[in-house]
């Protein structure tokens, strides 16, 4: 990746969180990187730590959870800024104006007691040095860009006054109204309806072309991510096991979970009637992370006495990177024991 390119570096990032019955290691190592106006599909199953991770990035993880240790480097116009552990001020700063978030629920992130347009506005006025008039006119101009009817009108709604897909919507203009470099958006389609989910991935990446923004997608469509991500990463337990480009890994993933979470996950023209293969085995509870690779006891190649000890780190393979010791040199390889490269008999059955 070339130097000038690079958004967003995450390394060895760490978010745990802090209970009566013991430790959740919720993020445990995570390293990504995402470059300037390329979108990033994270996928994993539920309780992998996608949000947690996605919401470190801001620090808007409540207590118990804490960022316990890593990196995350921003590269913005004027140079690079590190947020794990940055000052308040320098976070307000981020917020909105380089990175922006939608979340699954928008009332999540909307104020239920303020005008959609007020929130808006305050948005805009915190960040650029702009009057109340200026800012309400944004506000209206980035209703109408999202899709809303008559958004004179409904800048001065509340957000129970409106549907839930215009909510959705009205939160993704809240969040570009500072023009980020950076949307993360944590299954901003989830909640929604087949028809209202395709306009809002086509709406935003409208936006995304016109204002060269990158976007983080956090989502359990398989579809979704093949429509839109140019790159992927499959994270399981607080790491991530495979990353490369979108179409490498969902054609060819590598990593014995992303091949079990690929067959697992609906894909886009699929026969709806069509069951989808169960991961063999379920999410370790939380307290409970398997030595070594935590994927073992659940992995059909798992090598006993190295799986269950060594700790797989990211390393290159076939042009993406993968997490697992069935591809790594040391101290021994299996490669007998590797899966196949295209595991994958979705198509059949
Ligand atoms: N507020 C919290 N207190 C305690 N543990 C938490 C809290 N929030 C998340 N966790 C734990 O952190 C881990 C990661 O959760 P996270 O919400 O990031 O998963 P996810 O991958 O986003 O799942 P989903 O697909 O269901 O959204 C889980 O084990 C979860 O139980
Ligand atoms: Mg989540």
């Amino acid at each position: 990746m070339a130097a000038g390119d690079v958004l967003l570096e995450i390394e060895d990032l760490h978010t745990h969180f802090h209970m009566d019955d013991g430790v959740v290691h919720a993020v445990d190592g995570v390293d990504l990187r995402m470059r300037k106006g390329e979108t990033l599909a994270i996928v994993g199953e539920s309780g992998c730590g996608k949000s947690v991770m996605a919401r470190s990035i801001l620090h808007l993880v409540d207590p118990p959870g804490r960022i316990e240790g890593g990196k995350v480097t921003l590269h913005r116009p004027d140079g690079p800024v590190e947020l794990v552990g940055a000052h308040k001020r320098l976070l307000r700063q981020v917020r909105w104006k380089d990175i922006a978030m939608v979340f699954q629920e928008p009332m999540a992130s909307l104020s239920l007691v303020h005008t959609i347009g007020s929130q808006i506005i305050e948005a805009v006025r915190l960040h650029e040095n702009v009057g109340k008039a200026e800012a309400r006119k944004r506000a209206i101009e980035m209703l109408d860009r999202v899709g809303i009817p008559m958004p004179q009108r409904r800048v001065d709604a509340y957000p129970f006054e409106l549907s839930g897909g215009m909510r959705q919507r009205a939160m993704i203009a809240m969040a570009l109204s500072c023009r980020p470099s950076l949307l993360i958006a944590d299954e901003p389609t989830t909640a929604l309806d087949v028809t209202t989910q395709a306009q809002i991935l086509e709406l935003l990446r409208d936006l995304q072309d016109e204002l060269g923004m990158a976007i983080m997608l956090i989502t359990h469509d398989l579809g979704v991510a093949a429509q839109v991500a140019d790159t992927m990463a499959v994270m399981y337990l607080g790491r991530v096991v495979e990353y490369g480009s979108a179409e490498q890994v969902l054609s060819q993933p590598r990593h014995p979970y992303a091949q079990a979470l690929l067959r697992s996950m609906p894909r886009l023209g699929q026969a709806r009637q069509r069951r989808l293969a169960a991961i063999r085995g379920s999410v370790p509870p939380p307290y409970a992370r398997p030595e070594g690779c935590s994927f073992h006891p659940r992995c059909d190649h798992a090598v006993e006495g190295r799986c269950d000890v060594v700790t797989p780190r990211l390393t290159e393979v076939g042009g993406r990177e993968v997490a697992c010791l069935l591809y790594q040199d040391e101290p021994e390889p299996q490669r007998g024991g590797a899966p196949d490269d295209t595991p994958d008999d979705r198509e059949e059955s």
